[in-house]
């Protein structure tokens, strides 16, 4: 739910639970002021992990919170599904609300359910499905965020463009030079109204929410190779990721399902202009494409099953693609 404050809609939400037994985790970044107890956590890509999820259940039971009571997460996606995780498996399964501050987390990570951690190197490996009983979105949040922060954010939001034929051109007119809040807030709500009637349809991901993985096949290997390169300390954003890994699955889309090919140097210009090229080496294609194969969304061992696009606002889920297919995809994404 968009609100005008947090405060305010936290109320109501709120009324149905003892105050006492509201435990808050808040991600560092962010100030969040609350009469609650508050975990306050620094979280990263790289330490979205089962020792964060201890900490988390620790502080839950130091607190004494039982099965009646509430969490509140507050912060980006990393924060939202370590803290949804953690609240899903705490005592099999507690309430909590999101409360996103990051755009991505606005757009995508705080809705649909979706918790978890990262595990031996693999993006959301353990996890459950366990939808927050509300998520309140409040845009000011946007005005500390970091311009790459912003900017991953606007990735995943072009992600849900690709998926409706109204939406894209409106996503690709926004202004990412001023990135106008009040501009933005309407096209936040859009996505939230598109993600939303996608996941009511398939909430466990078997069947139709696979078209919101466009772009994370690529995607989450090219992530996951930046954060397993001990040397990178600054991994490569999510929404980074997953506009180059729209660019591989668009271009495919274009040579496998006869996409056109306007969707695709639209993504490229984007690229070019606002997110720079991918900061790969030709000689991580061998592990690019056994990070595919070893993907949560393959129905069998070794396959790599991407969504491509017949078309922006047509989706196709479930298409197998060849490592041959995958690696003339990564030469076309590390030539432009
Ligand atoms: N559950 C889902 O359905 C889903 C969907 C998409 C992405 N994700 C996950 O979301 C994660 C990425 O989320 P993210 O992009 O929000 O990254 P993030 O959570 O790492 O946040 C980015 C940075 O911004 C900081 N931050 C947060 N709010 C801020 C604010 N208002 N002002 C200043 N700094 C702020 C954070 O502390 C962090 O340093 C990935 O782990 C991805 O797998 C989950």
């Amino acid at each position: 739910m968009l609100c005008k404050d947090i405060y305010s809609a936290l109320t109501p939400v709120l009324a149905r639970y003892d105050s006492e037994q509201v435990c808050v985790v808040c991600d560092a970044n962010v100030s969040f002021e609350s009469p609650y107890p508050t975990l306050t956590l620094a979280v990263s890509e790289q330490n979205k992990s089962l020792e964060r999820v201890s900490r988390i259940w620790d502080f839950f039971f130091e607190h004494g919170l039982t099965r009646r009571g509430v969490v509140i997460a507050v912060g980006g996606g990393v924060l939202t599904d370590i803290a949804g995780f953690a609240a899903a498996t705490y005592k099999r399964g507690v309430d909590y609300i999101n409360i996103p501050t990051t755009l991505l987390a606005m757009v995508d990570a705080s809705s649909g359910g979706k918790t978890g951690i990262n595990y031996h190197g693999l993006k959301n490996s353990i996890g459950a499905f366990a939808p927050p009983v509300d998520t309140l979105i409040w845009p000011g949040w946007l005005k500390t965020l970091p311009v790459h922060e912003f900017l991953s954010g606007y990735g995943e939001m072009l992600k849900t463009g690709l998926l409706n034929t109204k939406l894209w051109p409106q996503f690709l007119q926004y202004d990412l030079d001023t990135m106008d809040l009040e501009a933005l807030t309407p096209l936040i709500e859009q996505c939230l109204a598109v993600k939303g009637r996608i996941v009511a349809a398939d909430p466990r991901d078997s069947g139709r929410r696979k078209v919101l993985n466009l772009g994370h096949t690529f995607g989450h290997a090219l992530e996951e190779i930046s954060m397993q390169n001990a040397t990178d300390s600054h991994p490569m954003p999510h929404g980074y990721a997953v506009v180059y890994g729209l660019i591989a699955e668009v271009y495919l889309s274009v040579i496998k399902t006869h996409c056109p090919k306007e969707p695709l140097q639209q993504l490229t210009q984007l690229m070019l202009h606002y997110y720079g090229k991918p900061q790969c080496k030709c000689s991580d294609r061998e592990r690019l494409i056994a990070l595919m194969q070893q993907d949560k969304k393959n129905e069998r061992t070794a396959e790599i099953n991407c969504t491509l696009l017949r078309s922006v606002g047509s989706p196709l889920i479930n298409q197998v693609i060849s490592p041959d297919e995958a690696s003339e995809a990564f030469d076309f994404l590390f030539s432009l």
